[in-house]
């Protein structure tokens, strides 16, 4: 069955940002990463309390700033720098702030470096959610809506890809976001009070429209799009495309692009329909649009107005050749639906990285210098990325 719990659909309402029916406090972990920080955002605007926690593993202090910046709608933020998997600081804060419910984004998301480091995966991205659920088990917190992962589907026998489509991880990370909802699930079924939405996202892109906020990931950028937004602003030299013998038209990787608002909204639209289905459920993110690594590269020329240096190289092991989401559980279940294009995404991406060329170390609004750090490209494929 698709969605593990069932539960009524919401029809073709609720997109858009309908008043909410109330103000809640949100914890928000990985609140100062790139979708933590639109989400927040997201939140905010609907009139809620975002309590963010991050340790800045792969963001900075600067998204917090810029967050706060973007404060609209009633809306309000209070920040706690901890490392997650600090069960004693976790429940520090959760005892000085009392929450409603959690999004929990904190996570490492590196494909080819969870190969590497599969221990330092495991005790992020799984145990930290142990200490994170057994912390709300204390605190009697019990709606909670997980990031999760297309990667999730491995190499699926056929696309678009539903939620019933069977999992197959291939690499330490996505069997890390696997265990974490089959932990979930096991909750729902211990506690039949609980609510969880696990949302599998396809591939997240693009940025805030105000250019404040962006995709800044610390080091090398393991998702293609901040990596060609750094080759267009002259701190890379080149993309590097993994293969373009795939059996797809132009034989580069296809994939689902989503604009990274748009999945801030579904996040917003999952935690209202929380309370409508006890128990965990499944929902991908996704546009049901694919896109190649040249027509984003493309679409990303367009959006800067030069043509983009790239280079084929090697397929690299364990990527596929396509994931394109089925969305329509997230409309019939949440009344969501992504409305940003590709263009868009460039468009954004483009605006938050010429505004802010060296990420948020430029400071409040962003200056206008840059560096040329042109590191060499590592093997590290972002989460469900291919190029
Ligand atoms: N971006 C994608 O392509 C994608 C696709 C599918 C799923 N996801 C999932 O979405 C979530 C958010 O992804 P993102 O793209 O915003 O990544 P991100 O790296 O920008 O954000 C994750 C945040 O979590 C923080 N963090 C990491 N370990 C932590 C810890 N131990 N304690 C506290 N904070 C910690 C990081 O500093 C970072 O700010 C992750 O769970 C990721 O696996 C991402």
């Amino acid at each position: 069955m698709r969605g593990e719990a069932g539960g009524p659909g919401r029809g073709e309402a609720g997109q858009g940002r309908p008043a909410h029916p109330r103000r809640e406090t949100v914890l928000v972990t990985g609140a100062a990463g790139f979708i933590g920080s639109h989400t927040a955002v997201e939140l905010m605007a609907a009139g809620h309390h975002v309590v963010g926690v991050d340790n800045f593993a792969n963001s900075s202090p600067g998204a917090v700033d810029r967050i706060r910046a973007l404060a609209a709608g009633g809306g309000s933020f209070e920040f706690v720098e901890l490392d997650l998997r600090d069960r004693a600081a976790l429940a520090a804060a959760l005892r000085h702030c009392p929450v409603d419910a959690v999004i929990h984004f904190a996570a490492k998301k590196a494909v080819g470096e969870s190969v590497e480091i599969p221990l330092d995966y495991y005790d992020t991205n799984v145990n930290a959610t142990l200490g994170l659920v057994e912390t709300m088990l204390g605190h009697g917190v019990n709606r909670l809506v997980f990031s999760s992962s297309c990667s999730i589907y491995g190499d699926a026998a056929s696309v678009p890809i539903r939620e019933d489509a069977p999992a197959r991880p291939t690499n330490p990370y996505a069997r890390t976001k696997w265990m974490c909802e089959q932990i979930l699930a096991d909750v729902c079924h211990r506690y039949p009070d609980w609510h969880v939405t696990s949302l599998r996202y396809f591939n997240p892109a693009g940025a805030h429209p105000s250019g404040l906020l962006g995709e800044d990931p610390r080091g090398v950028p393991n998702n293609v799009l901040p990596y060609i937004a750094q080759v267009a602003v002259g701190r890379r030299a080149e993309l590097s495309v993994f293969g373009d013998d795939y059996p797809t038209p132009d034989g580069t990787g296809i994939r689902d692009y989503i604009h990274v608002v748009d999945i801030a909204e579904g996040h917003r639209l999952a935690l209202d329909a929380l309370g409508e289905a006890p128990g965990h459920r499944v929902i991908n993110l996704g546009t049901g649009r694919g896109t190649s690594v040249r027509e984003l590269l493309d679409a990303f020329a367009a959006a800067c107005g030069r043509e983009l240096p790239a280079r084929v190289v090697a397929r690299r092991p364990g990527d596929v050749a396509e994931l394109v989401a089925d969305p329509s559980l997230a409309r019939e279940l949440l009344g969501w639906k992504a409305t940003h294009d590709v263009a868009e995404m460039c468009r954004d991406a483009w605006n938050f990285q010429r505004r802010n060329p060296n990420g948020y170390a430029d400071g409040p609004a962003g200056a206008t210098t840059s560096t040329n750090d042109n590191d060499n490209q590592r093997d590290d494929r972002g989460d469900g990325d291919d190029r």
